[in-house]
């Protein structure tokens, strides 16, 4: 993933940082859910659009009859077949999908809306390629609402605000409802969980909070040392503390 995609963070940090987050059992339970609540029906194509490294394309090989991964960054396409050879990935942006109309049976995008420059136009385009009664399912955290712990709690406020402030759509994971219904989605349902990691491999994410919030003027270089030194003291410790809240939505396209 280039600078454009997610600031401060090159593709080689972000694939730690997918992966560590992938391993977690919060992050599982999700990508079930996240499969179950596609109920595709037996001969399925499904779409998993901003795919990354291609493990939910994998998986849903094992539900659908054709996963199709999509993703912008190169890196990440060849990451995902070089991790799972077999799987069909192909390199594309979220709103020009190398599918025909109506033809995906379910959508899938996780971690991805917070991202994109036009949302709606990424949900005009899942329209576009599923069928009538197709179904969607969007996935991803609420930047806003990233909790760390810290003896530092109002220099972290600052930090978790100034690194929200940098992503184009830090909220958008509270506001897939009314995104989906807006966009004529039918049935929609919203469930949430959270995501908690004390591994160390989430170092290079942390401390990317804070070269963030250093970046947009939020804090100073004297703060910004204080508080990575204390994360990494308590990665070195194992009292590091990091949680995401999740929120899961799903909807069924309309007939
Ligand atoms: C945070 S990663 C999430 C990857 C994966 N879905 C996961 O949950 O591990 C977001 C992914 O979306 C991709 N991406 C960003 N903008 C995109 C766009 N306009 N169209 C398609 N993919 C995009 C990035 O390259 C990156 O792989």
């Amino acid at each position: 993933m280039s600078e454009t995609h997610t600031a401060h963070i090159d593709t080689g940090t972000l694939m730690r940082g997918l992966d560590a987050a992938e391993r977690t059992p919060a992050a599982a339970r999700l990508r079930a859910r996240s499969y179950q609540l596609l109920r595709l029906p037996p001969g399925a194509t499904v779409v998993d659009v901003g795919c990354g490294t291609g493990r939910a394309v994998a998986e849903l090989t094992e539900h659908a009859a054709h996963a199709i991964g999509v993703d912008l960054d190169p890196a990440m396409v060849a990451a995902a077949r070089s991790r799972f050879p077999g799987i069909d990935v192909r390199a594309a942006d979220a709103t020009d999908l190398p599918l025909g109309d109506g033809q995906a049976h379910g959508y899938r995008a996780d971690k991805l809306y917070h991202v994109l420059p036009d949302p709606s136009a990424a949900l005009a385009e899942a329209c576009r390629v599923l069928a009538p009664g197709g179904r969607i399912v969007l996935a991803g955290q609420d930047w806003d609402a990233t909790v760390i712990d810290s003896g530092q709690p109002e220099l972290t406020r600052r930090i978790v605000h100034a690194r929200a402030d940098t992503v184009p759509h830090p909220r958008i994971a509270r506001a897939y409802r009314t995104l989906l219904l807006d966009a004529g989605f039918h049935d929609v349902e919203v469930e949430a969980g959270t995501a908690v990691f004390t591994d160390a491999a989430m170092v290079p994410i942390i401390v990317g909070h804070a070269t963030a919030a250093l970046k947009t003027g939020a804090i100073t270089g004297a703060e910004a040392e204080r508080w990575i030194s204390e994360q990494t003291r308590r990665a070195d410790d194992d009292r590091l503390l990091f949680a995401l809240p999740l929120f899961l939505a799903a909807a069924t396209r309309a007939t």
